[in-house]
């Protein structure tokens, strides 16, 4: 069986960009292919010590595993959750990956860029990061792995080092699929980066401080809307899906499609040369407030207990792939 498998940090509260880039098509990926895809759904917490946590990560862990629920998953025997640092061949794999990556195709990474800010001073896991997800995805032969646009970088370095891991030292690692096939595997036409709502420039990001600059998933439904109503727009006055000249209005056409669930060139035809900014604002509006008052209502009705019993079986699971994956690793290296 193939594997589709995803992690998203949970430093703190998930941002509306997390959860539309990520979570939620993994969601949807899980609830139509559980059947013939094994589906890993994995805390990176080793992944959150780089930077600054708020509050307990143990908690936060538990927190963001519940929202794969309150999303709508089905769970089924395919469907497995685990917390990355309960794996310890991820950093096992890690360590053996360093080896053959190069400092030059790391540095190169943009979030290793952004992250340190240039900075010497920033820890070794800023660097060290993309290698260690490399190995989260390797271990487990994973095909497919639905995350956001910012993240594609990142899967085409577990490709370059997946293929000369195996052209090295034999074959070894399934290479997951190209970044442009995920797009059309998750049924998407183009990777998803959700933007900042003030400096649309940017992406929707945590560590963003303006408060009206991002959604956070535990924004009560009217202060979610309030803020998407307040999104920087433009003067052109005709709405048109133009990330370059338009990105405040493309973003919220975005938005749209993905709460929706309706292809993006549907909503970009329904709104195509409208020039009421607002009504399209207000519809985004009540799209995302209703998103939020759903998922939080069955938030509040997954227990910690529900979570640690899938985590009993799925750290069962996933140490049991993850070593066997490991030890060949291991032997084609010539440690073993
Ligand atoms: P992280 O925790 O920064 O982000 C989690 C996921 O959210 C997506 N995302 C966005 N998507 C669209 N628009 C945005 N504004 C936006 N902001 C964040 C990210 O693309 C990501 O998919 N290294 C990863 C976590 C990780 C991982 C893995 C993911 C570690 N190992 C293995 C997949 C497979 C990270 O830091 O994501």
């Amino acid at each position: 069986m193939k594997t589709i498998l995803t992690g998203i940090r949970s430093n703190s509260e998930m941002t509306l960009g997390n959860y539309l880039g990520a979570l939620l098509p993994m969601v949807r990926l899980a609830n139509e292919h559980s059947d013939e895809y094994q589906i890993n759904i994995f805390v990176p917490d080793l992944h959150s010590i780089i930077s600054d946590v708020d509050g307990d990560l143990k908690k936060n862990s538990i927190r963001s595993l519940k929202y794969y629920l309150a999303s709508g998953l089905e769970l089924n025997e395919n469907i497995h959750f685990y917390r990355q640092s309960y794996v310890p061949a991820h950093s096992e794999l890690c360590w053996i990956l360093d080896c053959v990556a190069t400092m030059g195709e790391t540095s190169r990474m943009i979030q290793f860029k952004e992250k340190s800010n240039g900075q010497d001073s920033c820890n070794v896991g800023i660097f060290n990061y993309p290698i260690l997800m490399a190995a989260d995805i390797l271990l487990y032969d994973a095909t497919y792995v639905p995350i956001g646009e910012d993240q594609f970088q990142h899967i085409e370095l577990t490709r370059n080092l997946a293929t000369r891991f195996n052209n090295r030292f034999g074959e070894t690692f399934t290479v997951p699929a190209k970044t442009s096939d995920q797009v059309k595997f998750m049924g998407e036409e183009d990777g998803i980066r959700i933007r900042d709502l003030i400096n649309p420039e940017k992406k929707m990001s945590k560590s963003t401080k303006a408060e009206n600059s991002k959604i956070m998933m535990d924004d009560s439904p009217e202060r979610a809307a309030k803020k998407i109503m307040s999104a920087t727009t433009d003067s052109l006055g005709e709405i048109n899906f133009d990330i370059k000249n338009q990105p405040g209005i493309s973003n919220l056409m975005l938005i749209e499609s993905v709460v929706s669930n309706t292809s993006l060139s549907e909503v970009v035809e329904n709104w195509k040369g409208k020039t009421r900014y607002g009504e399209l604002k207000k519809k985004v509006a009540e799209s995302v407030s209703g998103l939020l008052s759903d998922f939080q209502n069955r938030l509040g009705q997954i227990t910690d207990e529900q979570i640690l019993d899938l985590l009993k079986e799925g750290e069962a699971y996933a140490n049991k792939i993850a070593n066997q994956k490991l030890l060949e690793a291991q032997k084609a290296f010539g440690l073993r």
